[in-house]
């Protein structure tokens, strides 16, 4: 038997950035499946309404999942580090659509309207700091601001544990009825920022006889 070409039989794997741009391109799909089933009028008779909910939830996942990626490595040793980028853009992605949405649709653009919106509803300026603080995350992101920020780019991304406490005041109270789920997701992003706190534990030096 002919031994095996070397070109042919190494592993072709995907470079990081490669894979960090086909896992946001993949999870940007449901985005892209909403809007034409919105457009299609597939989606009821309030169509960008539903949008604009699937958004906030996906914005609310994301962010939760991108959290679970140190404590996973730490404690199960499964390591998708790279992937912990762009699941924190998802986040900000679907955030952001899911706001578009609320300016435009649902209050046609009227500052009047937004005001009033967000002087008289709490749980929008929960949503609204959320917001401000993953649009500086997003903006920071980048290796040159990681650079740039030298020590100071770890403390300001820890600004993310805030985020996900404040989507999570904004979930559990945009409802005029109580609703389960935002309680439970709430449950689950309360033990994943706890377990951040649990101290590492001491390596011992292997004693010398
Ligand atoms: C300026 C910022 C924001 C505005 C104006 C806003 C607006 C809204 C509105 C109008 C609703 C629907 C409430 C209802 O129908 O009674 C909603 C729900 C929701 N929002 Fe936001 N939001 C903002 C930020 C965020 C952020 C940053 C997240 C997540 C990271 C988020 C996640 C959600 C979720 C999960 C829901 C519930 C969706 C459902 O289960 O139906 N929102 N938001």
């Amino acid at each position: 038997m002919a031994p095996p070409v070397a070109g042919r039989t190494r592993r072709k794997n995907l470079s990081p950035l490669a894979r960090q741009v086909l896992l946001y391109a993949l999870f940007l799909l449901p985005a892209v499946f909403d809007l034409v089933e919105a457009w299609m009028g597939w989606l009821g008779p309030r169509p960008y309404r539903e949008c604009l909910h699937d958004f906030g939830r996906y914005a609310f996942r994301f962010l939760l999942i991108s959290l679970m990626v140190t404590p996973l490595r730490r404690f199960a040793g499964i390591n998708l580090i790279v992937y912990r980028r762009p699941l924190g853009l998802l986040a900000f992605t679907y955030a952001a659509l899911h706001i578009t949405l609320y300016l435009t649709w649902a209050r046609s653009f009227d500052p009047a309207l937004v005001w009033k919106d967000f002087t008289t509803r709490p749980f929008l300026t929960f949503g609204l700091l959320a917001f401000v603080i993953l649009c500086v995350l997003a903006a920071t992101s980048t290796r040159k601001s990681i650079m740039r920020l030298g020590r100071r780019w770890a403390p300001l991304h820890k600004t993310v544990y805030l985020a996900m406490v404040l989507a999570c005041i904004h979930y559990s109270i945009a409802f005029k009825v109580w609703h389960v789920e935002p309680f439970i997701y709430a449950g689950i992003a309360a033990v994943v920022l706890a377990v951040r706190f649990v101290p590492k534990a001491q390596k011992t030096r292997p004693t010398s006889q």
